[in-house]
């Protein structure tokens, strides 16, 4: 589903500054990237969001462990993921923090419209509390033994005043903008999950915390000893970054009414099932409470695990991608994390897994470059005469484009993926019976030669272009063996004369991983 304006504004979750990034922030954000390459491909305008979640207890207690002052922290691991995004090659607009000013501001002029508008009461509460989750737990929630529910740590009793948002009143509305907008969640799995939670009544928001427990958070802009719950000035950050609210306008000027102009609402949030709730419950009641359009979309991908076992740091099987590029380097860790896990499923990594999918590049793709552009070497010098067209793939590269689309669309990307490998098996099962070697041998047969060359180098074209999204270091390189300066859209790829390419013999795109370092 896209906006109406073709415009499009993607995010992923901001990252706890309290660890360091893995394979699961790495697919989320691999997911985020390759869609927004996708669409700018198109010539769309993209607005992608990344950041990092600064506040709260996680972040003033990992601080304390270390001995810094939470800032010191924050700094240090915003810059982390800064550098890791960098060498993942993620193409991101916008890299929030939520300790920025401009942040700070937003939430506090976004808690004070749920205030002006009667959203806000103040109360005494009593509850079951997980710092690790940073949430409360209903008795029904917890696990058997008085654990969270989702990590199994153990959870406290607190008492407390606290502001609360009237959420309670937003379950009918909210169940029915679920119910007539079936595309809201993806997938439909999660979707229902969150329909059956809204089966019961929905209780109010907590939204604050005494200063005296926590003190590293927003204040709220109505009481200085109350900070801000941690998961409402996280979620708000999508708004900060979306330019709509402007704080220091007065009431009726600050965006709330009219966020036009900005690039709210998102076209689609992209996160992990474990935060489903408060990105398709908390999230659009907030916004639903100050009066603004609710996210377009919501896409909840599933959870890598490592072989059979959930990825924890206790447990000490966290998988570094930037170890994994070391080796293999930045695309084919895009390619295994995009190609492995089916958008919404779980998926694990194992090291032999990981080599498969290596493999496929190595032995399909790269295979089929390396061996179309040392033919066009050796029997046409790396260039074409004018007027040979390369359309005898057409129909493959047709069905593969349409499917291409069709996936992305959905937001099925390993299907987009897997079919481009597709397309690239055909083409190697083309090079097997066209047999190119025995045209340079035989007489008259220059035209077919040509002609057959042309279809390679077509495809080639073609799987660069659909490739770039998932892979944009290794499709340049592609782009620039065939002699282009960079790589083409998909109409260049599909009309482009085959005689401007002046192909030269690359260096293997996937080196075979015995000859890896
Ligand atoms: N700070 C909150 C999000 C606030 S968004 C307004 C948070 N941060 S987190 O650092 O814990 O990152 C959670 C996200 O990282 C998940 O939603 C998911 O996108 C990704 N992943 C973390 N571990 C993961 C796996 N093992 N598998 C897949 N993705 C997971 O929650």
């Amino acid at each position: 589903m896209s906006s109406s304006d073709g415009r499009h504004y993607l995010t992923t979750p901001i990252y706890y500054a309290s660890g360091e990034p893995h394979i699961g922030h790495a697919y989320t954000t691999f997911l985020a990237d390759t869609l927004a390459r996708y669409h700018r491909q198109t010539g769309a305008p993209v607005h992608f969001l990344t950041g990092t979640d600064e506040h709260g207890q996680k972040i003033q207690e990992e601080a304390g462990r270390r001995g810094v002052e939470p800032q010191e922290l924050c700094d240090a691991m915003a810059e982390r993921f800064q550098s890791a995004w960098s060498d993942l090659d993620i193409s991101y607009d916008r890299f929030i923090r939520t300790t920025e000013k401009e942040h700070q501001g937003v939430v506090q002029a976004f808690v004070q419209r749920l205030m002006d508008r009667g959203q806000i009461y103040e109360a005494e509460y009593e509850g079951w509390y997980s710092v690790h989750e940073e949430r409360f737990f209903t008795e029904k929630e917890l696990g058997p033994d008085r654990t969270d529910p989702i990590a199994g740590r153990p959870v406290e009793r607190i008492r407390e005043k606290n502001y609360f948002f009237r959420m309670s009143a937003f379950q009918e509305d909210l169940v029915r903008h679920i119910e007539e907008n079936p595309e809201w969640i993806y997938p439909e799995k999660r979707r229902n999950e969150v329909l059956g939670f809204l089966q019961n009544p929905l209780s109010d928001l907590s939204i604050s915390r005494p200063r005296a427990r926590l003190a590293w958070g927003i204040p709220l802009p109505f009481d200085e000893e109350h900070v801000t719950y941690v998961w409402v000035d996280a979620l708000i950050n999508y708004l900060t970054a979306s330019g709509a609210i402007r704080p220091e306008g007065p009431p009726g000027e600050q965006g709330f009414e009219d966020p036009g102009g900005s690039w709210w609402p998102a076209d689609l949030h992209i996160i992990g099932k474990d935060i489903l709730t408060t990105h398709a419950v908390y999230w659009p009641t907030l916004l639903m409470g100050v009066g603004l359009p609710l996210p377009r979309r919501i896409l909840a991908h599933g959870w890598w695990v490592v072989g059979e076992t959930k990825m924890s740091k206790s447990l000490g099987n966290v998988v570094d991608p930037l170890d994994l590029r070391e080796q293999f380097g930045t695309d084919a860790v895009r390619w295994f994390l995009l190609r492995e896990m089916p958008t919404g499923e779980d998926a694990s990594y194992t090291p032999e897994r990981f080599l498969t999918r290596y493999e496929e590049l190595a032995n399909v793709l790269g295979n089929l470059a390396s061996r179309v552009s040392s033919m066009v070497v050796r029997y046409r010098e790396g260039r074409l005469g004018p007027g040979v067209e390369g359309r005898g793939l057409d129909t493959e590269i047709d069905l593969c484009l349409q499917r291409v689309s069709e996936s992305m669309v959905r937001l099925r990307v390993h299907e987009a993926l897997g079919a481009a490998m597709e397309l690239a098996r055909e083409a190697n099962g083309f090079v097997e019976t066209t047999e190119p070697w025995g045209l340079a041998k035989r007489e008259g047969a220059e035209d077919e030669l040509d002609e057959t060359l042309g279809t390679l180098l077509r495809t080639l074209l073609v799987l660069s272009a659909l490739l770039l999204p998932a892979m944009p270091g290794k499709m340049e390189e592609l782009a620039e063996t065939l002699g282009l300066p960079r790589v083409p859209t998909l109409d260049q790829a599909t009309d482009l004369p085959l005689s401007e390419l002046q192909v030269r013999k690359g260096t293997a795109l996937f080196p075979r991983s015995d000859l890896l370092p």
